[in-house]
């Protein structure tokens, strides 16, 4: 049992957007390991064929699976909308969505990419009030170092529709919030903290807290760069060796 609880929680996403996940994830779960891999060499999922996005992540899950997790969390609201359900069902672990909360109002408005666009989910909780941005999540991989200035205003000139409150439905989108809401004057919201209540409730219905030294590991063909990401962005990983 003990060799279990100590089996680090997977996070996968498309590319430097699940860092952003990886990060709330490592200050609330100050002893739990975890598993970062980005599938950047991919990237970006919001815009491929879905049947492509989906033979990834399958392989991913499946090698992440083989290398033994306790746990896994979908650091993607383009896989979470289409596969959760899927990925869920198929593997043993408890496996955590990312998707964004649902929102009632006429001013309040889902970002997301286009394939997550295009998801039932959205489709009921969120019609007619999307904006989808095809390129975004892939400019930001490309210019992850380089956000602070980044200028928003050209996403958002076009928009004839009155926006109060932005939902970012693509976690890519966290590493310019800020830019968003300065320049735009928007509330900004995400899913996160539903994302570490349910990590909470399913360690703590198995009983599958870690007690060992906790450890960020950074795997797939990107990950020297996802870890010097994590570590010049987030500047800290708390008590965690990476
Ligand atoms: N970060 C992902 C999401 O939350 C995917 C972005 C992309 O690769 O297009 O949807």
């Amino acid at each position: 049992m003990r060799a279990f609880n100590n089996l680090p929680i997977a996070v996968i996403d498309s590319g430097v957007g699940g860092l952003s996940v990886l990060d709330r994830l490592v200050k609330r779960f100050p002893y739990e390991s975890f598993i970062y891999y980005g599938d950047n060499l991919f990237a970006p999922y919001g815009n491929k064929p879905l049947s492509a996005v989906k033979s990834r992540v399958f392989a991913i899950t499946e090698s992440l699976y083989k290398r033994g997790v306790k746990g896994l969390v979908i650091a993607c609201n383009t896989v979470s909308t289409h596969f959760y359900n899927e990925i869920k069902n198929k593997y043993p672990f408890f496996v955590v969505p990312t998707v964004p909360p649902v929102i009632d109002g006429d001013g309040v408005y889902l970002a997301c990419t286009s394939n997550t666009a295009k998801s039932e989910f959205v489709k009921t909780n969120y019609s007619g009030r999307v904006i989808s941005f095809p390129c975004l999540a892939k400019t930001i991989e490309d210019n992850v170092f380089n956000l602070n200035n980044f200028n928003v205003l050209p996403y958002f000139s076009k928009l004839d529709k009155k926006v109060e409150v932005l939902v970012l439905g693509c976690t890519h989108y966290s590493f310019i919030e800020s830019n968003i809401r300065t320049c735009l004057g928007l509330t900004t919201v995400d899913g996160y903290d539903t994302i570490l209540l349910k990590v909470n409730y399913h360690l703590q219905k198995r009983n599958s807290y870690s007690n060992k030294n906790p450890k960020i590991t950074f795997v797939g063909e990107a990950k020297s760069f996802n870890k010097k990401v994590f570590e010049r962005v987030f500047c800290h990983a708390g008590g965690h060796k990476i």
